[in-house]
């Protein structure tokens, strides 16, 4: 296959293309690089600078291909409910432009990233792919919003789509030569691993008086390793007999936010105090994924789902990479 994997100088994206490379495929990126490094891009991958909203970039993108792995997007939750606008358009309206240049190729597998936050507040666990959808933030209403354009005009234009709703995104390539680099970091294991890697000190928890077993939030982690695995088994779904579908991704295991610290505290042999702040607006207090119709229909088998290997990586990368890409 060569798949044109947007967003691929990205967390997600890049060790996606790495993964898909590995398998013997080719891969064409798309991205911006605003929120993205092109360090993170494998060499073996044409890449090429543009936006999922602008024709000529996706027509030239798209040259050669045979399927699309959609990652480009925003993904800062506080930002959404600053900008909602910049969100809807960055994570719905531009992407259709995509789609378009897609059906005027005549390119029809299509893997989208999209999020748990489309749920919103959990009314039963763990969260199967029929609950009701109410995102609670801008974030997962503008990806629920391109996942209702995939279901309509996806559909009219002969795409064949599979939605990934992932639960929280974890760890790194194994050896650490690519990870997660955001700015700012929003995400719990990076934040505490840089506490880690100043050498110790405290790290704020956001609320304890969740009703779980230490009345921190419980989150489902899943490795970003098996994210890749996913898409993989994805797009070949796609090449052969599959039409599409919407699946969960995650463990089903949750960890409490302290576990978290006490995780990243054992694994990376670093003092983290543990200081609670208030409850952030908007946070459950706890998120599980049913995979089961992943694990079922595609034969997903998660390979690293314990928590202390995600942070192992994660901490392979962040030791070594103290200032994300600029440190390479
Ligand atoms: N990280 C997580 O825990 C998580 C969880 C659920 C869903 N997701 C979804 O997975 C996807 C990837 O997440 P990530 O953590 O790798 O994000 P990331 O910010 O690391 O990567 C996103 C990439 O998209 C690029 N980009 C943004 N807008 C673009 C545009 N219009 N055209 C081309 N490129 C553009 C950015 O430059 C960046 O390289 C996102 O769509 C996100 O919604 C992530």
């Amino acid at each position: 296959m060569h798949v044109l994997v947007t967003g691929g100088a990205g967390y997600i994206g890049s060790i996606s293309v790495r993964s898909l490379l590995d398998a013997g495929h080719s891969v064409t990126v798309l991205d911006t690089l605003e929120r993205g490094h092109r360090e993170a891009v494998d060499a073996r991958a044409r890449l090429v600078v543009g936006d999922v909203g602008a024709r000529e970039a996706c027509l030239s993108a798209l040259e050669g291909c045979s399927g699309v792995l959609h990652c480009a997007g925003y993904i800062d939750v506080a930002e959404s409910m600053r900008e909602p606008e910049l969100y809807m358009l960055a994570n719905a309206v531009r992407p259709a432009t995509l789609l378009g240049a897609m059906a005027e190729t005549g390119i029809s597998s299509f893997v989208f990233s999209s999020t748990a936050a489309v749920y919103g507040e959990p009314q039963w666990l763990p969260i199967t792919e029929d609950h009701a959808l109410e995102p609670v933030n801008w974030y997962g209403r503008s990806k629920l919003a391109f996942e209702g354009l995939l279901d309509t005009n996806g559909r009219d234009l002969g795409l064949r789509s599979v939605r990934f709703r992932y639960f929280n995104a974890a760890g790194a390539w194994p050896d650490g030569s690519l990870g997660e680099a955001h700015d700012p970091e929003t995400h719990i294991v990076p934040r505490v691993l840089a506490v880690a890697a100043a050498g110790g000190g405290e790290f704020e928890i956001f609320g304890e008086d969740y009703r779980t077993r230490d009345g921190t939030c419980v989150r489902d982690y899943v490795h970003v390793m098996d994210l890749a695995a996913a898409h993989l088994l994805a797009l070949e779904a796609l090449e052969g007999s599959l039409e599409g579908g919407t699946f969960n991704l995650g463990n089903g295991q949750g960890y409490t936010n302290r576990e978290v610290v006490r995780e990243c505290a054992q694994v990376t042999g670093v003092r983290i105090a543990e200081t609670v702040g208030p409850r952030r607006e908007g946070d459950p207090a706890k998120l599980l994924a049913s995979a089961e119709l992943a694990r079922t229909v595609l034969g997903w088998t998660p390979r690293y789902g314990a928590l202390s290997e995600m942070i192992a990586h994660a901490w392979a990368w962040h030791s070594a990479h103290p200032e994300g890409y600029r440190s390479a």
